[in-house]
């Protein structure tokens, strides 16, 4: 006799709300026990097992999902088609009632799963099919063997047994809809992931073409103006001692002028000219004019410097050295730049010493502390922070200055860059900078704000992959 239970109207509603519940998103097992519960309790059984087919075409199986007093371990377990009782039921999709010891039928005689080793004394067991597919079996047991399940038992359960089947592949739905989604949104990850790399790894061939060529560019540019420059500087020195002497000669000639007043042509003649060209400024402007070409040819050679710095990166010695150290030499060299504009604040972790160019990095850090006291328009702050993250250092230098406007963030590593006037900046310092500490095999990241400021961090590992010569 089946319990009057599964007859009420509450009973089955009960069944259909926990096909229902939002827990089946996050934890289907608990959802699919508490339906074999419902429907043990329902049926008057003392235990219960709930398989769900699973595998493709090629390999189809059933998978234990649920069980009510049945071992743990059988759980998760996998019954083949065919095989037990619940694989006999699911491949023939036929419906079993099942009263006495059922060791020796030989149908199930030959691998009866773990759980159904309990040997019931009465047992129902259902395919759920939905049209002619099975989805799954579910078998109910009970141990006493005075109130047998009957025939009667498992046709009226049948009908149960198809709400069950409703309910069940509502579950089934439910999770492939949540798994295809949680895929989907892993799948999404990893495409993003792999984009973004994709990027970086195309920002950075990009950049280090880019710096290939003008390296090459700079270098052939370096040396063909280095001759004449060095020609104009030397020629320029002897320009400047010959006038001296001229000057020197007409001063001697000035002096001697009164001796001239008996030749009254002559002396008119040398006045003349004398106003003519207005040799008092002339003397002055002459000498301002050589200042000016010199400052103009010391300036042309700094930029020949730097492109050579730039193109030949790596004519130094590899060593190890302190940071800290080079940090606060360079702030010394470039003091003068920095004291007016801003307070220096230094918060110094502890670095280990670091294998590099020493000399180069301190451009490096040279570049980046006038930047910062550039950007500074009246007075303000430049932090410089030091850490280690994994097995790099970092360098932090941070200002409270005008900031970089978003269009010019991806074109500040680019050489000849620069939105300072002329004579004040060659555009090099940064992409300098970023030779440089690639070829350290680091990295500088820069974050800034208009109006609040600017962050560069130099992050460079502690030893380089492979020594350089
Ligand atoms: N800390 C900073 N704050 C605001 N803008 C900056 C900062 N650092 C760099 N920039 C911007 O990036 C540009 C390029 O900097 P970079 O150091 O390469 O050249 P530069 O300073 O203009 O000239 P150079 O360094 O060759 O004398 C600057 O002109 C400026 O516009
Ligand atoms: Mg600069």
């Amino acid at each position: 006799m089946l319990s009057d239970k599964v007859t009420k109207l509450s009973w089955v509603y009960q069944l259909y709300r926990l096909g229902q519940t939002t827990q089946l998103r996050d934890q289907p097992e608990k959802v699919q026990q508490a339906i074999l519960l419902h429907i043990v309790e329902g049926f008057g059984a003392d235990s219960g097992t709930l398989a769900i087919a699973c595998g493709d075409d090629g390999d189809p199986y059933l998978s234990i999902v649920a069980g009510i007093d049945i071992p743990d371990h059988v759980i998760g377990s996998r019954v083949e088609l065919g095989r037990g009782i619940l694989g006999w039921v699911a491949q023939e999709g036929q419906a079993l009632l099942l009263n006495g010891d059922v060791s020796s039928d030989l149908r199930f005689k030959s691998s009866a799963p773990r759980n159904e080793s309990v040997r019931p004394r009465s047992a129902m067991c259902w395919p759920l099919k939905i049209e002619n597919r099975v989805i799954g079996a579910l078998s109910i047991n009970r141990r006493d063997a005075d109130e047998p399940y009957t025939e009667a038992d498992l046709e009226n359960g049948a009908v149960v047994v198809s709400l069950i089947t409703v309910v069940i592949e509502n579950t089934r739905l439910h999770l492939d809809q949540g798994k295809q989604i949680a895929l989907l949104s892993k799948m999404n990850d990893e495409i993003r992931t792999v984009n973004k790399r994709l990027e970086d790894a195309q920002n950075q061939l990009l950049q280090s073409e880019k710096m290939a060529s003008i390296g090459q560019l700079a270098a052939g540019v370096a040396h063909e103006i280095n001759n004449p420059v060095g020609y104009i500087n030397s020629n320029f020195g002897s320009l400047q001692k010959y006038l001296g002497n001229v000057f020197e000669v007409l001063d001697a000639y000035e002096k001697n002028e009164p001796l001239l007043a008996d030749h009254p042509d002559a002396l008119q003649q040398i006045r003349g000219l004398k106003k003519k060209y207005d040799l008092a400024y002339l003397r002055e402007d002459v000498a301002e004019l050589m200042s000016e070409t010199e400052e103009g040819i010391a300036r042309v050679k700094k930029i020949v410097q730097d492109l050579k710095d730039f193109s030949h990166v790596d004519q130094a010695e590899w060593q190890w050295a302190n940071i800290h150290k080079g940090l606060d030499s360079t702030i010394n060299i470039v003091w003068n730049e920095l004291k007016y504009k801003a307070e220096v604040i230094k918060v110094y972790g502890e670095l280990p010493e670091v294998e590099c160019l020493a000399s180069q990095l301190n451009q490096v850090f040279m570049n980046l502390l006038i930047n910062a006291a550039h950007a500074i328009e009246d007075r303000g702050i430049i932090f410089i922070r030091t850490g280690t993250l994994d097995d790099q250092v970092w360098v932090e230098i941070a200002d409270s200055g005008k900031g970089i406007p978003p269009e010019n963030l991806n074109r500040i590593f680019e050489p000849f860059f620069t939105t300072k006037p002329v004579g004040k900046g060659t555009g090099l310092g940064l992409s300098l900078s970023y030779s440089i500490v690639q070829k350290h095999h680091g990295r500088i990241n820069v974050s800034s704000e208009v109006g609040v400021g600017t962050i560069f961090r130099v992050y460079l590992p502690v030893r380089q992959p492979e020594r350089k010569s």
